[in-house]
């Protein structure tokens, strides 16, 4: 039996952190979880266990010189320039339904990547990421490996984003999988897990309950597989393997 102790800078990391215009990023070390997407884009950074299943799904489909990455880890700065630069070329409107604000971009926590096709002309804001070919398979496999199409049409008018067919975000298996089953987008998924305080969600192997924080550091003793995550508002999900 282990013992953990979760504190209120826990909330604010993991791959299940919730980050948009109403849940700001919280300032966190992340560097060291970041690494190069790989040799040729040593530029773009991204969280090195969400790049092994994205290198693992890009290998699964031989797309990887069919789909490259577009944008990964952006600091506070680059997301700032980003939206600036938008604004100026493209105006408010298109900015707003396109870039969010600066610390409201979940870029900012390395978990999140604009995919594109490898074209001679790739869109930096908008890539083409179409819904058909290679970019659809990867799609699916996405799922099955921990990534999520972060913006969908159908939740636009929850996530306060246009569609972006190009934007995936790691939030691990089992819960891209349960999320595409529901049809949630990451915002309804949080809020729905806050009805598994007292019994889990299961699925599969898994068991999944949510843990508020309530002011004061919460101490979990563990005695099989788990994986604790922040949800960036008020509390965790804790994800446990049965044995
Ligand atoms: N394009 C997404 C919304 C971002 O800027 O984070
Ligand atoms: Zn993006």
């Amino acid at each position: 039996m282990k013992r953990i102790t979760l504190t209120e800078k826990d909330m604010y990391k993991g791959n299940l952190i919730l980050v948009n215009q109403y849940h700001l990023i919280h300032d966190q070390e992340i560097q060291n979880t970041l690494e190069p997407f790989n040799p040729t884009f040593s530029n773009i950074l991204f969280n090195k266990s969400a790049n092994r299943f994205l290198q693992f799904i890009l290998t699964e489909i031989s797309a990887q010189d069919k789909i490259v990455p577009v944008s990964g880890y952006r600091s506070l700065e680059e997301q700032e320039e980003i939206f600036n630069t938008s604004l100026q070329n493209d105006g408010y409107e298109f900015t707003s339904k396109y870039v969010a604000l600066p610390n409201a971009s979940e870029h900012q926590t390395g978990l999140a990547i604009d995919l594109g096709l490898n074209l001679p002309e790739i869109d930096f804001i908008r890539p083409s990421f179409p819904r058909q070919g290679i970019c659809n398979q990867f799609r699916h496999i996405a799922i099955k490996n921990g990534f999520i199409e972060r913006y969908k049409k159908d939740k636009e008018a929850i996530t306060n984003i246009s569609a972006e067919e190009w934007h995936f975000r790691y939030v691990g298996h089992p819960h891209a999988k349960i999320m595409s089953l529901k049809n949630f987008c990451l915002e309804e998924y949080i809020a729905y897990l806050k009805n598994f305080k007292d019994t889990p969600l299961k699925y599969d192997r898994y068991e999944i309950t949510y843990l508020p924080y309530q002011g004061q550091d919460r101490i979990l003793e563990v005695d099989t597989f788990i994986e604790i995550s922040g949800n960036n508002i008020d509390g965790f999900i804790i994800t446990r393997t049965s044995k």
